[in-house]
């Protein structure tokens, strides 16, 4: 019997939400496996469903051991329900319910409010999983491909916690966004995923380590605030998904940290200061530093419409009912109200920014947004330490906020990547200097072959400073079946 920290491994679907007595959610979960197993087939990564990968499966909910590495053909992954154990007389933390017990049953005014969000998290689950499903032929190495797997494969996971919660907690309601999870297709043309950058594409590993940076970041962010919710079931699956997502962050940091080493490296060793003699630079085979920062550019601004608007009444909504709360909650010191509150935000007021102070309750989508950007800054910062060790004068830099934006207060500007309003003409012109272009996303192209080699590099990477799972630098992370 699951006590919360013990994992039921005897059925289908290894659980510690005590699946075995709860007939009705397990016949609705068992229902929906074949469907997740044919969409994980067709739009789960492309070429490798017969290879064996190394993959840590979670066994547990205890932070200090709830992991096992083994190898595993992905469509036999365990995809299980875990949420982080309870905690006993836990309170809603925020809002105007701040104090009473946490709901262990949706509250009927807020249902619509909670599968929105629920349905919402869970569609860029599987639409990060079709938007990587091409990159496993182009892998740099076996550890590259196998840490873009263990993210895919518990992106499947972080679907299967939301329907979960849809099954569980929505009735029929619930049933149906279930299955629309695995109707939508990221990018497709009528039946696109919910959110814009999940349907960008992500067509070569600088791309997808700035996507596990920048976006997954964000999906972090979202998770934080939602495993603060007063709905106990939803805090506690959030709470157990944050301990995965720390390794897609981790895959995106030192992979562009790997990028950017390998450049400065091959730069010193041909003798090459200037970081803008790009022509020289890719003759090495490695990718200029101007280049990795226009993907950091075009990722970044992507990322931050994910916020959605600054000034929010949804968002103030969902505060006040205690159903999202922001960044760290429980370690805030205020009133966790925010009635009388204010808080900065950045407007574009005709043609001049300018900072108003609004109700801090509908600014909470900027607040969460700005918490973001400084997560991000500290990894910028670790790339610069390296480049800066290599003696080469170039700071990689995240632009303005109001930088290449769809949604929100800059939506309808244009401004360069310091944040200085262009008109249409300027900015056509000026745009394939800020972003990546036809030429650099052919450059990349070109270096883009895979090494399947055990311990072997691309020549634009450098490998790890340490294995997964302490594994030696040889170590054969996928045994590739054709
Ligand atoms: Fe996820
Ligand atoms: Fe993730």
């Amino acid at each position: 019997m699951p006590d919360g920290i013990n994992i039921d491994y005897d059925g289908l679907i290894p659980n510690n939400v005590d699946l075995a007595g709860d007939a009705r959610v397990r016949k609705a979960l068992e229902t929906w496996h074949p469907g997740y197993i044919d969409w994980w087939k067709d739009m789960g990564p492309e070429g490798f469903q017969e290879s064996l990968v190394y993959l840590r499966t979670a066994i547990g909910v205890d932070p200090k051991g709830w992991a096992k590495f083994d190898y595993v053909k992905m469509p036999d992954y365990k995809w299980g329900i875990l949420l982080a154990p309870k905690v006993e007389g836990r309170t809603i933390p925020f809002g105007k319910h701040k104090g009473e017990p946490a709901w262990q049953e949706v509250p009927g005014e807020y249902r619509a409010m909670l599968r929105r969000l629920i349905t919402v998290q869970g569609d860029t689950e599987p639409a990060s999983v079709e938007q990587q499903r091409h990159l496993g032929a182009t892998a740099p190495s076996l550890y590259d491909l196998r840490n873009l797997f263990q993210v895919n494969v518990e992106e499947g996971r972080h679907l299967w916690a939301m329907v979960y919660l849809l099954h569980k907690y929505f009735g029929n309601d619930g049933r149906e966004e279930a299955e629309e999870l695995l109707a939508r297709r990221s990018g497709h043309q009528d039946t696109p995923r919910m959110l814009g950058a999940f349907n960008e594409a992500t067509p070569d590993w600088l791309s997808f380590f700035m996507f596990t940076f920048f976006t997954d970041r964000d999906g972090k962010m979202q998770l934080e605030a939602l495993a603060q919710s007063g709905f106990d079931p939803l805090s506690r699956t959030c709470r157990f998904m944050l301990t995965e997502e720390a390794h897609h962050m981790f895959v995106g940091d030192s992979g562009v940290q790997r990028v950017v080493e390998r450049t400065v490296e091959a730069m010193r060793d041909a003798d090459i200061t200037d970081p803008h003699d790009i022509a020289a630079i890719r003759a090495l085979g490695v990718i200029d530093l101007p280049t990795i920062q226009k993907k950091i550019n075009l990722h970044f601004s992507l990322t931050l419409d994910l916020f959605g608007n600054e000034i929010s009444t949804n968002a103030a909504n969902a505060f006040n009912a205690g159903i999202k709360g922001r960044y760290r909650e429980d370690k805030l010191e205020d009133d966790h109200a925010l009635l009388d509150a204010t808080y900065p935000v950045l407007r574009h007021v005709s043609g001049q920014f300018v900072t108003e102070e609004v109700p801090a309750l509908s600014a909470l989508n900027l607040r969460l947004r700005n918490d973001y950007v400084q997560d991000c800054i500290s990894g910028v910062t670790r790339w610069n330490r390296v480049i800066e060790k290599a003696g080469i004068g170039f700071k990689l830099a995240l632009p303005h906020v109001a930088f290449n934006r769809a949604i929100g207060e800059f939506a309808g500007i244009h401004t360069d990547i310091d944040g200085n309003i262009l008109d249409e003409a300027v900015w056509q012109a000026a745009r394939d200097g800020m972003l990546p272009n036809d030429d650099d996303a052919a450059y990349i192209t070109s270096l883009m072959v895979p090494v399947t080699e055990n311990g072997k590099f691309a020549g634009w990477i450098a490998p790890p400073k340490m294995g997964i799972d302490n594994k030696p630098g040889d170590f054969e992370y996928v045994q590739i079946v054709a």
